[in-house]
């Protein structure tokens, strides 16, 4: 097949690739009405298609956007979304054609990573997207539990119109605090706003403390029938909670299990190391399931680890292989100091994407080891590798787009 021809979009193709990325998703075309909002999140210059002749057959998009590092450094990443291949045109390497320019677009651009959410494990890993977050769902049998913790502050509600402005500066300030975060760009409000609007009921509580306001949630709660042989519970579902210290963390969490006619609390992609059992008078009351959130591209590999802190630890040197942007091969010297290239021979190599899922601190290079995802001829290099990138706090996205 001859590659198809990748076009940067305008606003005469955004509705076309809007319409074919929803029905790769076999979702239906955005309304007239829909339209105007989605309409909004199309930027020139951020959106491609794969175009067979006049006929789009793919396309995708990012969002301009941030990422958090360790050690408390933020970098300019772009959120990669809306990533479609038509149904009739799939694995014929249109996607590759995409992402072969995307990719070098965004480096180009100053990115110094990306980050997707993926419909299925099998697509981007080729293309130098590692798991380098991910979440826990928690479901919590509300009757049969309390909080042990005494709310210290104050926890109010807040009508949306108010709240929106409200959680947005509080997430703007709060969330760079553990890597892993990104920075939600205006167009994600804008569908936030449309979906509060729109549908769900969205309710909104702010906590606060003698500083001031330093957390909230969002939430919503679906009614459950009582109607015999038909009964469904009631579940609060926790949408959005962010907050500055352990107490407001401790009061929004407080409050939820407080909230009257409700059985079930849960929670979706929350963060692996958050206590929410230790909370309950019964731990038991709690289910979790755990899944894959941050796919990480390091754009520039050398710009990302100098971004970066290290711990104390014997440095190491990292070979990185990339196939689609050859200027990220060669070693990485990783001190306490910092990283930067070099001449020596690594230690070890790993393709970029196994990098990528290691840059946060997710999983450990003697995990990746044990599984063949790395080798080394030194038995110690993935051991002082991670001495160096070990990290506080489990690295966390919390943001889906
Ligand atoms: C995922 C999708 C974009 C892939 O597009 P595509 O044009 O078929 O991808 P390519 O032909 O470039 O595939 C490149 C390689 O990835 C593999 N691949 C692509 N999608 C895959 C999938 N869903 N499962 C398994 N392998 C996949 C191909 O087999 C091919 O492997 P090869 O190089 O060994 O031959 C397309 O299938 C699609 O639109 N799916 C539905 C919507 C969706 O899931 N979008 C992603 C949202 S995150």
């Amino acid at each position: 097949m001859t590659d198809p021809d990748i076009r940067v979009l305008d606003d005469a193709h955004f509705r076309t690739a809007s319409t074919l990325f929803r029905d790769t998703l076999h979702a239906r075309p955005p309304t007239d009405e829909e339209w105007k909002t989605v309409r909004a999140t199309y930027q020139d210059g951020q959106a491609l298609g794969a175009f067979a002749g006049d006929e789009m057959v793919g396309t995708v998009q990012c969002f301009p956007s941030s990422l958090a590092v360790p050690g408390g450094a933020v970098v300019p990443m772009s959120a990669v979304s809306r990533v479609g291949v038509r149904a009739d045109w799939t694995r014929r390497g249109v996607l590759t054609a995409l992402q072969r320019v995307q990719l070098r677009a965004m480096r180009d651009a100053g990115d110094v990573a990306s980050s997707l959410r993926a419909s299925e494990s099998a697509i981007y890993g080729r293309f130098g997207y590692g798991v380098a977050t991910r979440y826990r769902e928690v479901r919590i049998k509300r009757r049969e539990t309390r909080s042990r913790v005494p709310v210290e502050g104050r926890v109010r509600l807040v009508d949306a119109e108010r709240a929106l402005p409200l959680c947005r500066a509080l997430f703007d300030r709060l969330s760079p605090e553990r890597p892993g975060t990104i920075g939600r760009w205006p167009g994600w409000w804008t569908l936030m706003v449309q979906r509060v609007l729109k549908e769900d009921n969205l309710k909104f509580a702010v906590a606060s403390g003698p500083a001031g306001d330093d957390g909230f949630v969002i939430y919503q709660v679906a009614e459950g029938s009582f109607e015999i042989g038909r009964e469904r519970p009631t579940v609060l579902t926790v949408r959005d909670l962010w907050a500055e210290t352990p107490r407001a963390w401790a009061d929004l969490w407080r409050f939820l299990l407080g909230v009257d006619l409700v059985h079930e609390v849960a929670a979706e992609g929350r963060p692996l190391d958050e206590p929410v059992e230790w909370l309950l008078t019964d731990r038991r009351a709690l289910r979790s399931v755990e899944g894959d959130e941050t796919w990480l591209r390091l754009l520039d590999v050398e710009a990302a680890l100098a971004a970066r802190t290290y711990r104390a630890g014997e440095p190491v040197v990292v070979g990185v292989r990339d196939r689609f942007l050859p200027e990220n091969d060669g070693a990485y010297r990783i001190t306490p100091a910092g990283a930067s290239r070099t001449s020596d021979e690594p230690d070890f190599v790993v393709d970029v994407d196994v990098l990528a899922a290691a840059y946060l601190g997710d999983v450990s290079f003697a995990a990746l080891a044990i599984t063949g995802h790395l080798t080394s001829d030194s038995a110690d290099a993935p051991g002082r590798a991670d001495a160096l990138f070990a990290v506080d706090r489990a690295p966390w996205c919390g943001t889906f787009f």
